[in-house]
């Protein structure tokens, strides 16, 4: 028989390739995730909602801007145990755990301030450096937000990242911006208004290239089938929807629902899954714990950190 009939019928004859899929393992606050991706366990804290309302004589010119905020998240109850704490304790004691346990890297998704104080900020930067852990923040939607003041939301959000909430980015571009942790890139975007911008559209599709592991942080979760509106790109988002505007004294959400270059992004994060490479993303801004699988997108929502919620993400080589 010819050498390349023999070669062919080889071929042919082996059993198909199937390229080994991710697993994910959860138990209470510990979520696994088993990738061939992976070539070295990196373990990552994911922390969002602390609401801090800690402030000085500095915002006394904003306090008719600040006052109800301040007062959401004094005293809390912990959300396993129902004893009572308050939002300081709640991240002091998560920092803690992430010492102890090694934690390679933290992931803060925003509203770790209730409004933009500068002594909340100060705070969370000295708590998070004192921990000797490489951290990451984006922003929610309540940490540069003054109730009540003149402007859009995009334009507040610049203005008051600019003044008030650049050294928690610690010179990483606000809007969208990706780091490495053991050959894993985290990616952190800012959807605090919902909609996502071009530039932030553009530079996803270029963080997510290549096959290399990644995580996606926002605070704001996307849309799941199952999810309240109160999601980026969630077809009933929009002025029907909105039930906080009045209180939060800011401009509604449009009637339209979400923006073209906001759905595009969520069709970016799908095609961005499974073996291109985006093991998980991670949200907040709900305080509940939820997870969704849409096909290859797994989805993760933590419970708020002024109620004690935390993740541990724990990624790990898939023999
Ligand atoms: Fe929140």
């Amino acid at each position: 028989m010819k050498k390349w009939f023999m070669v062919l019928l080889a071929v042919l004859l082996l059993p198909p390739r199937v390229a080994p899929a991710q697993t994910i393992f959860q138990s209470g606050q510990r979520i696994r995730i088993f990738s061939p991706l992976v070539t070295e366990p990196v373990k990552i804290f994911v922390i969002s909602d602390t609401h801090l309302f800690r402030s000085d004589s500095r915002e006394d010119p904003y306090r008719s801007y600040s006052g109800r905020m301040a007062q959401a998240y004094n005293v809390t109850r912990h959300f396993l145990t129902g004893e009572k704490t308050n939002p300081e304790e709640c991240l002091q004691k998560t920092v803690a755990l992430a010492v102890e346990r090694g934690a390679d890297a933290i992931a803060l998704l925003g509203d770790m301030v209730s409004y933009p104080s500068e002594a909340g900020v100060e705070w969370v930067k000295s708590t998070l450096d004192a921990s000797g852990i490489p951290w990451f923040y984006t922003n929610g939607n309540h940490d540069w937000h003054y109730e009540g003041m003149e402007g859009t939301e995009s334009e507040l959000r610049d203005f008051w990242t600019r003044e008030r909430l650049l050294p928690l980015f610690q010179g990483h571009d606000p809007k969208l911006y990706s780091v490495e942790v053991k050959g894993v890139k985290l990616i952190f975007l800012d959807n605090g208004i919902y909609e996502i911008l071009p530039e932030q559209l553009s530079a996803f599709r270029d963080a997510v290239k290549g096959k290399q592991a990644k995580l996606l942080f926002s605070h704001i979760p996307f849309y799941a089938p199952g999810y309240s509106p109160h999601t980026s790109a969630h077809p009933d988002w929009g002025l029907a929807t909105d039930n906080n505007y009045q209180i939060e004294r800011r401009p509604p959400w449009p009637a339209e629902g979400p923006g073209k270059v906001t759905k595009d992004m969520w069709k970016a994060i799908l095609k961005a899954c499974g073996k291109n490479g985006l093991l998980a993303t991670f949200s907040g801004h709900l305080h509940s714990e939820m997870h969704s699988d849409v096909g290859p997108w797994h989805q993760f929502t933590v419970a708020a950190n002024c109620v004690g919620g935390y993740y541990e993400v724990i990624l790990e080589p898939m023999e």
